[in-house]
């Protein structure tokens, strides 16, 4: 049988080299939403803490470090391509300037979106959804989430949120794939066309009746909530309602604490090895 190759990259302390990995290696962890282990670490953009955010780099040092879930941003690029970043503008993760959206895939390709953070990591570039999907090759749950400011009204044929759900049908990935945002058209645009796809609804604000009650009809698979304002009661409000609660950026111990004897079930952070190992 052919072996099939994926581009991936080895990060030692030193230097990033890219190698060639069988895609099919016959060794390889494969995790699914229902193989997932509660609570579960979230590699926020990767190992943002170690690495630059939301490049290849950091999103294979955090399955390296065990992560069962890494989080990532998609915008769009001028030519419509869905392209790994957090911030609208290219200013503070890249030696790029201005808008994501008034450049090409082509001319995002060339910007340095490693340096910045340190020049060991210089050979990173913007990743496209598709490039970091082959990397993880079901290694890991993939929560993507699709920037607010990428939402369109009315949405055309290739709106991000329709490219979303075209590659990952394409790439047989709805069982290890959770789609969130901000903005809640957009899940109620993908529970329209593919009720399978795992949705998650992210607040800064806490889930009253009338938001869980939505949360329902769509079928949400998890509420994703600034830290700060949970409760138990908001918990166990939520869990009542069967969804799952994870907690965004959760960095300290003591807070990881906290959320775990509320029993929540996940938390986004950007250096998991850091929230286990602490004693
Ligand atoms: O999805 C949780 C968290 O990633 C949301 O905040 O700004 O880090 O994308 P942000
Ligand atoms: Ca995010």
């Amino acid at each position: 049988m052919n072996s099939i190759w994926l581009t991936c990259v080895v990060i030692d302390v030193t230097r990033i080299k890219i190698e060639r990995r069988p895609l099919n290696n016959g060794s390889a962890k494969m995790t699914t939403l229902s193989t997932l282990k509660f609570p579960v670490l979230i590699a926020h953009r990767g190992y943002k803490a170690r690495y630059p955010e939301n490049t290849l780099a950091a999103f294979e040092a955090a399955l390296d470090s065990g992560a069962e879930m890494i989080e990532l941003d998609i915008t769009l690029s001028q030519d419509r391509s869905m392209v790994v970043i957090h911030d609208d503008t290219l200013n503070r993760t890249s030696n790029g300037k201005g808008a994501v959206r008034d450049y090409s895939i082509t001319e995002l390709k060339k910007f340095d979106a490693g340096n910045w953070f340190d020049d060991r990591f210089s050979d990173e570039k913007i990743p496209t959804l598709v490039e970091v999907l082959k990397q993880v090759n079901r290694r890991a749950v993939v929560n993507i989430e699709i920037k607010s400011s990428a939402f369109e009204d009315p949405a055309p044929a290739d709106a991000i949120e329709n490219q979303v759900i075209a590659l990952i049908q394409k790439m047989n990935l709805l069982d290890c794939v959770l789609i969130s945002s901000f903005e809640k058209r957009f899940l109620e645009r993908i529970a329209a066309i593919e009720p399978t796809l795992a949705l998650g609804v992210i607040s800064w604000e806490p889930a009253d009746a009338a938001t869980v009650k939505m949360l329902k009809k769509l079928g949400v698979y998890s509420w994703h909530a600034w830290h700060k304002i949970l409760t138990a009661e908001q918990v166990e409000f939520l869990h009542a309602a069967n969804l799952k609660v994870f907690s965004f950026t959760v960095n300290e111990p003591d807070i990881f604490q906290r959320l775990s004897e509320m029993s929540i079930d996940g938390v986004f952070t950007d250096d998991g090895p850091a929230l286990t190992t602490h004693s």
